[in-house]
């Protein structure tokens, strides 16, 4: 079903579709234990039955409509400071993918949902080896929204949703591979500057009032962008503040 992309030079080169799994993430880690497996190798199926999200949630989709897959990369040279550049790299992808397929509103919901109209398009769930302060290996997984319809949870959309068509999914992979790979090459090559810039340029919110809380406690603040380490800097009305992973959420 899924072919072996003719426009990269490894993600997806080694290519493995099963039917259904539970999840692959869980897969391709399980695999990598046992044999070595070459930089940029995609487990990919159409029915995941226990797709696993950020935070300990569940990723649901329907079978047989939308991209679940997880590619393995070697980031070696991040130390685990700078693993936020590997989810800068993969939001900032995802966007011009969806770019790529007419979408051009994409914007990255701190760290790493993927939006349009303030609806989710795609998650991503990074999940890295780390051993002497260095990224071993990435098991990095996708789920997109390509022609699902209808969806349980609130906040939804996919690509033909937002589209009006719908879209081949081996094309879509193809296109998806291409710009995580071009956009993985330029972190590997040192363009840290411009992988910053445009990370915050798809990045929801900046520079606008919203809501968010943190604590217990609800606040308006303006997303200013974040810091070395990707955490989220908000100007509070009399305070800068800096957030971590789960130590703020925003109210839509
Ligand atoms: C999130 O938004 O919470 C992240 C969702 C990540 C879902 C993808 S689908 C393919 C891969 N396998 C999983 O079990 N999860 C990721």
């Amino acid at each position: 079903m899924y072919k072996i992309p003719a426009n990269t030079l490894f993600a997806g080169q080694n290519l493995i579709f099963v039917p259904e799994c539970q999840s692959t993430n869980t897969l391709l880690a399980e695999l990598v234990t046992k044999s070595p497996l070459p930089e940029g190798t995609v487990m990919i199926t159409s029915h995941q039955t226990a797709g696993r999200g950020q935070r300990g949630n569940t990723w649901q989709t329907v079978a047989g409509l939308n991209l679940t897959f997880s590619i393995l990369l070697k980031p070696m040279f991040l130390t685990v400071k700078q693993q936020f550049q590997l989810t800068m790299a993969v939001s900032v992808a995802v966007c011009l993918f969806l770019k790529k397929c007419g979408l051009e509103n994409a914007k990255i919901k701190w760290p790493n949902d993927i939006l349009t109209d303030r609806e989710k398009i795609c998650g991503i769930l990074i999940e890295n080896s780390i051993q002497d302060e260095k990224i071993q290996h990435s098991i990095i997984g996708i789920g997109v929204n390509i022609n699902q319809h209808e969806f349980q949870a609130a906040r939804a959309t996919s690509l033909c949703r937002q589209t009006g068509k719908e879209h081949d999914l081996n094309e879509v992979l193809q296109i998806l591979l291409s710009e995580l790979e071009s956009v993985y090459l330029q972190l590997r090559a040192g363009n840290n500057e411009w992988l910053k810039s445009m990370y915050l340029q798809h990045l929801y919110g900046r520079n606008e009032l919203l809501l968010f809380e943190s604590q217990g406690e609800r606040f308006e603040g303006v997303i200013k962008g974040i810091d070395e380490i990707g955490r989220l800097v908000i100007d509070r009305s009399t305070t800068q503040s800096v957030y971590a992973m789960k130590e703020v959420t925003f109210i839509f």
